[in-house]
């Protein structure tokens, strides 16, 4: 391993992932090849910018030719793919950009590289491919139920990995990684965004009755998971990555109003994500006991200080929420909120 390949490296996980990687590991030379979408974002990738073992692309990894350029150009022997629409609400909403990226683009990863030669691809999954589970919790060779289109694009593409592996003997590796929380996060996913709301005093829709239950995973955990499966995953193995901190949507809400001092009646209880899993729960039995990993960072002080972030940050949230963000928001939350009652 030595010129690794990063798609999606200018979103959320994937920036963490390629300033720890640049900054631990000069003998590495770290390309990130990313489309820039809405969520991708070159501020994130400010502290590595003159880094001398790092280099950016702009491209769709859904592009053969722009693939192909970049592995050879960069002479790539590993790749990481995190790149992705990222979005339940967004795929319900707009599902054809989920197939054509996460499913498509997985593939055209896939076969470019192994046109090429390069054996070495791991690809960050998530725990929403298992679909929901109302107790006990997820190991990795259970069934896959996913429910909303995000979660079908995600499976799709694990099933090419698998292809992959089985028909042509490429080392694939594969992380699901829980719900993920952290600074640099595009302010659309909740923790982010209830954040930023409160601090301006705005209403929090928060979706039916807030009872679902999410798995919180810090973003440095989530990396050094992916770091950990590169190194000595196992050639065509999956490892769920959780924070083993379950927690209901409504607590994790009533958590940032607490530390940002803000009232509870800023939560208003809105009309529910269609098909919305009750709860994600995995065991972490496979990666601490292959692998050794366990997550390090404690929710409560991981999250405060995530808190802080965004308080201490105003210039790089700011300036996402205009735009299409608010046509976004509209779309999604104008009716919901005319609509919300108080809790
Ligand atoms: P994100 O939305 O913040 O970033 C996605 C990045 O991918 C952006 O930089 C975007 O520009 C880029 N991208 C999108 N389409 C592309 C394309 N066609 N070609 C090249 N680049 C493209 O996402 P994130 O939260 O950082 O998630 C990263 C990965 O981790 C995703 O694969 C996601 O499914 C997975 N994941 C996320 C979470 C979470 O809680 N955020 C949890 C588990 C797994
Ligand atoms: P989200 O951050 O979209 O992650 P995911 O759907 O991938 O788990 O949402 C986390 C939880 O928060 C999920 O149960 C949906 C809920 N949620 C709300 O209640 N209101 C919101 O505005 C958003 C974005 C999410």
């Amino acid at each position: 391993m030595k010129n690794i390949l990063v798609t999606g490296g200018a979103g959320f996980i994937g920036s963490a992932f390629v300033r720890r990687m640049v900054q631990a590991h000069p003998e590495y030379t770290i390309i990130v090849l990313d489309k820039l979408t809405y969520a991708g974002n070159l501020d994130n990738l400010l502290p590595v910018n003159n880094a001398p073992n790092y280099a950016f692309e702009q491209g769709d990894i859904a592009h053969r030719d722009v693939v192909q350029r970049v592995l050879e150009t960069y002479d790539i022997d590993t790749i990481v793919n995190f790149a992705a629409e990222t979005h339940v609400d967004r795929s319900i909403l707009a599902p054809d950009a989920f197939i054509q990226t996460d499913v498509v683009g997985t593939y055209i990863l896939l076969d470019t590289a192994r046109q090429l030669g390069i054996q070495r691809v791991h690809h960050v999954s998530t725990d929403e491919v298992y679909g929901s589970i109302p107790e006990g919790f997820f190991r990795e060779g259970d069934l896959l139920e996913p429910n909303s289109p995000y979660a079908a694009s995600k499976a799709g593409a694990e099933m090419m990995l698998r292809a992959y592996h089985v028909t042509y003997g490429m080392y694939t590796t594969v992380t699901r990684g829980s719900n993920t929380f952290g600074p640099y996060q595009y302010p659309e996913k909740v923790a982010p965004f209830f954040i930023t709301e409160a601090i301006d005093n705005r209403s929090l829709p928060l979706y039916g009755d807030g009872l679902q239950v999410r798995d919180w995973l810090y973003v440095d955990d989530h990396a050094d998971a992916v770091e950990v499966v590169l190194q000595k995953g196992a050639p065509g193995a999956i490892y769920n990555v959780g924070g083993e901190h379950e927690m209901h949507n409504i607590d994790v809400t009533r958590f940032i109003l607490k530390v940002l001092g803000k009232p509870e009646s800023l939560i208003k209880h809105v009309e529910d994500r269609p098909g919305h899993d009750r709860r994600y729960a995995l065991t972490n039995d496979k990666i601490r006991a292959e692998l050794g990993w366990q997550a390090q960072h404690n929710f409560e002080e991981a999250m405060t200080a995530t808190i802080r972030w965004y308080q201490d940050n105003e210039w790089w949230w700011r300036k996402i929420k205009t735009g299409e963000y608010l046509d976004y928001y509209k779309a999604q939350y104008a009716e919901r909120l005319a609509n919300a009652g108080s809790g």
